[in-house]
């Protein structure tokens, strides 16, 4: 089977569905969704998107919030153009039919969250995501030009690889025609022949064991487009979040939103003591990379697993009001965050680095843009600011639309594409050896890639995945594929990536931090 598109978009989250809207007046779309159309990290987003509202907030002071976040590392010129469309972006979500908190004179109700100077944080109630995504699914449903395929697997974009050409990181004009897709209820793929792909894959929290990401973050995106020798940057910068739920055996991890801080929550180490004032002067606020590496502190000095983030003194009514769904998930497990400390950890979360992107969301290859978390775009620098992520992803996948439109007509489908050639392969009786191999890659990842690195334990990384690398892709090429195969194949290149681009960075910044270069 093959099939013809104007825009291919391998993603439904906030990146895939925004670009999707924009460009479906101008052609046909198919959006591609490995499961069911909303599980997706979007989905999960809880303290809001980063906005400029009203005064006493203002562009320059949200850039500059942006800029002190990355650690120096932000491309000037990108933070602008984004913080400076910020508005204008919101203003669309809001048309889609987003609800976002407001009080009682009718303005919006913004929060703050750390590193940011001033409330600017855009909600509803501790579950925006949700509500962003509802919005977004059901007016890209209503769409005509709209076909999402849920529960299909992008393999692999296709470029001129595929034609039996060698292609390198350094060949001039690769094109992206399209891209493979695995039907895994019957094990078919096929091959969507496209004038336009945007990866919008989202993030790869999955290759840590312990993580807030959805089990749909696996960094297939990132890996398909590494593959096809597009550059891929700054995956050294994973950042943890420095909050979420300690709950032991429960994956993902669940996230106590920063704006719990933003709004006084405290956090405090085995002995009670509210330990941020000796890290940063802007305490519990301080950016993510200054909050987890205390905590990740306190926690060795102490011999404690968790730290604890204390809501008892604030209003209890306010709080439910403000937090319902953390109320609720503390309360099923025993915690009543009104009278109790929530116990915390930090969990890898988001991926500053990824696809690099110019300022229209375009790739290194032609015709294949990246947007959301999978992009690396200069916006996050060595650490994203709190809730500037929904918003990036707004923003690019504005520009990619504006871009690809044009370029959309002066392309023609690439019709001598072969199929996907799975001649000789065999059903895997053995899933179990994957299922194996995806747990030593997660622990692999939390053990030596952590939030404090050094030499050593990066190089042990490496000679481990070194080790499962090979075993995988000698199973993907004998085997029938599966979801869970790729995934894994996916997994491994990320990690991989993660673990060669930090050892590469040969000095502390933001989100990078190693023993070995303290000083450095
Ligand atoms: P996603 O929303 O993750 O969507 C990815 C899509 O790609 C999914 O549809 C998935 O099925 C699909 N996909 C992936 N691989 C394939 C494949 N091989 N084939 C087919 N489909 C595929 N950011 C903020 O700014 N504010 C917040 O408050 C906030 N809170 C967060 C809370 C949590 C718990 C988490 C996990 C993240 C949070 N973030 C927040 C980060 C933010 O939610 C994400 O960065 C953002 O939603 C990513 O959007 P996206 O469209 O790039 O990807
Ligand atoms: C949170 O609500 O703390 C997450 C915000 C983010 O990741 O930007």
């Amino acid at each position: 089977m093959r099939k013809k598109v104007d825009f291919l978009i391998i993603g439904s989250g906030i990146a895939g569905l925004t670009y999707a809207l924009k460009v479906a007046e101008f052609g046909k779309v198919i959006i591609i969704s490995k499961a069911i159309a909303d599980e997706t990290s979007t989905k999960y987003a809880q303290g809001g998107i980063a906005a400029v509202m009203s005064s006493p907030d203002s562009y320059k002071k949200h850039i500059e919030d942006t800029i002190d976040a990355g650690a120096g590392l932000c491309n000037k010129e990108i933070v602008e153009m984004t913080i400076n469309e910020s508005t204008e972006r919101i203003k669309e979500l809001i048309k889609w039919g987003t609800d976002f908190d407001k009080q009682t004179d009718g303005s919006y109700s913004l929060s703050r969250e750390g590193g940011h100077s001033e409330n600017r944080i855009l909600h509803h109630k501790d579950t925006t995501g949700k509500e962003i995504i509802r919005a977004l699914l059901q007016a890209a449903k209503e769409h005509k030009n709209i076909e999402i395929l849920e529960r299909h697997f992008a393999i692999d974009i296709i470029t001129q690889h595929h034609l039996g050409l060698r292609v390198y990181s350094r060949t001039k004009n690769i094109q992206c025609y399209g891209a493979y897709i695995l039907n895994p209820d019957n094990n078919e793929i096929f091959s969507v022949l496209s004038k336009v792909t945007l990866i919008a894959t989202g993030g790869a929290g999955n290759v840590y064991r312990t993580t807030t990401n959805p089990r749909v973050a696996t960094g297939d995106g990132i890996a398909m487009a590494y593959r096809a020798k597009a550059k891929v940057e700054n995956m050294e910068f994973i950042q943890f979040h420095p909050t979420s739920l300690y709950n032991p055996g429960e994956s993902p991890s669940f996230l106590i939103t920063e704006a719990l801080r933003g709004h006084g929550a405290i956090l405090r180490n085995k002995h009670g003591e509210a330990f941020m004032p000796k890290y940063d002067k802007r305490k519990d606020l301080a950016p993510r990379d200054i909050v987890a590496r205390a905590i990740d502190t306190e926690m060795k000095i102490n011999g404690t697993n968790h730290v604890f983030l204390d809501s008892t003194h604030l209003d209890k009514e306010i709080l439910i009001k403000e937090f319902p769904a953390i109320f609720e998930k503390c309360m099923s497990i025993g915690i009543d965050i009104r009278e109790d400390m929530i116990p915390v950890i930090p969990a890898a979360h988001y991926t500053c680095g990824g696809i690099k992107v110019d300022s229209n969301s375009k790739s290194t290859i032609a015709n294949l843009y990246a947007s959301g978390e999978c992009s690396s775009t200069g916006l996050h620098g060595a650490n994203r600011l709190a809730s500037n992520s929904l918003l990036e992803a707004v923003v690019f996948s504005h520009n990619a639309a504006i871009d690809s439109v044009e370029a959309v007509k002066t392309i023609t489908w690439k019709d001598e594409i072969p199929h996907w050639n799975a001649e000789g392969t065999i059903m895997n009786e053995e899933m179990i050896l994957i299922t194996q191999t995806q747990n030593e890659l997660r622990l692999i990842m939390n053990s030596y890639v952590s939030i404090v690195k050094s030499d050593l334990r990066l190089q042990r990384a490496l000679d481990r995945l070194h080790l499962i690398y090979h075993e995988t892709e000698e199973l993907f090429n004998i085997s029938i594929l599966n979801k869970e195969l790729c995934e894994l194949r996916n997994s491994i290149n990320t990690a991989y990536l993660i673990v060669k681009q930090a050892k590469s960075r040969r000095s502390n910044i933001g989100l990078h931090y190693s023993i070995d270069l303290i000083g450095k």
